[in-house]
């Protein structure tokens, strides 16, 4: 459903340098499943994540979001990952002198949405999150755990088909991490919206994912089934990585 096939992408470096930081990932992710990225820092999930909706273009390989390529052919279907595509950060990225309600109406506005349906479309995506009543609230008057369930509800708007998540619970406690990874488990569940997370931690996938990546230095090492919570990897990062994480 969402394919990223032989992509690799090249940073130059001030000092003249380059740096490779995809080598060659081929991966397909399956249209209603939650897939982790999982890595070390800087071994490349965050861009790898940003060239499924070419906030990161490649140098090489194709992208494909649902059968139709957006990257790697003639030209790049810009509109389409920006109406089918949502994405949440670590640090929530909200707008901070716009209000709750401002903010999740945000993406809609810049879709052309009618003002009537804007507002009851907002309304309804807080509800979805929990947050019905904090919508003339700012940012900085909430929680973390709150402001990445503002962020989620701005994503989740428009209707996206695919949801990217950048280590949404990195910044948050370890009872908020768990509040806001079953809010996205309820979103996937409810509305089989595809999810891919990016993170460092084997519990978070455990308790979200379907599958998950192993990636290092750009590539992948292998790709594994969760089943009932349970993961076993064969690579030595993978299994350092679920006894540490
Ligand atoms: N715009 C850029 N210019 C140059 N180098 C970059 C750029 N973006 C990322 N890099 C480098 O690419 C490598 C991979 O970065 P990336 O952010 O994808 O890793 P990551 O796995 O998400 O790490 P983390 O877990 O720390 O978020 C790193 O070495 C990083 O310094
Ligand atoms: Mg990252």
């Amino acid at each position: 459903m969402f394919e990223l096939k032989s992509v690799s992408k090249t940073f130059q470096l001030p000092n003249k340098d380059s740096l490779q930081v995809l080598q060659n990932l081929s991966l397909t992710v399956n249209k209603g499943e939650i897939f982790g990225l999982i890595g070390l820092s800087g071994a490349g999930k965050s861009t790898a994540l940003r060239t499924f909706n070419l906030l990161e273009k490649p140098d090489s390989g194709h992208v494909y979001f649902q059968n139709k390529e957006i990257h790697g052919g003639q030209i790049d279907q810009l509109r389409l990952v920006r109406q089918k595509i949502g994405m949440i950060f670590q640090h929530f990225n909200l707008i901070s002198n716009k209000t709750v309600e401002e903010n999740v109406a945000l993406p809609l506005k810049i879709a052309g949405w009618k003002p009537a349906l804007i507002q009851a479309r907002v309304l309804e995506c807080l509800k979805l999150v929990h947050l019905e009543n904090k919508n003339h609230s700012y940012p900085n008057q909430l929680s973390g755990g709150q402001k990445q369930r503002v962020a989620i509800a701005r994503a989740i708007a428009n209707h996206p088909d695919l949801l990217l998540a950048d280590e949404p619970t990195s910044a948050l406690d370890p009872i908020t991490k768990i509040e806001i990874l079953d809010c996205l488990t309820e979103i996937n569940k409810k509305f089989g919206l595809t999810i891919i997370i990016a993170t460092h931690e084997m519990n978070i996938v455990r308790r979200l994912c379907d599958r998950v990546a192993i990636l290092d230095q750009g590539q992948i090492q292998e790709i594994l089934p969760v089943a009932r919570g349970e993961i076993h990897p064969q690579t030595k990062l993978g299994k350092m990585l679920l006894e540490i994480t």
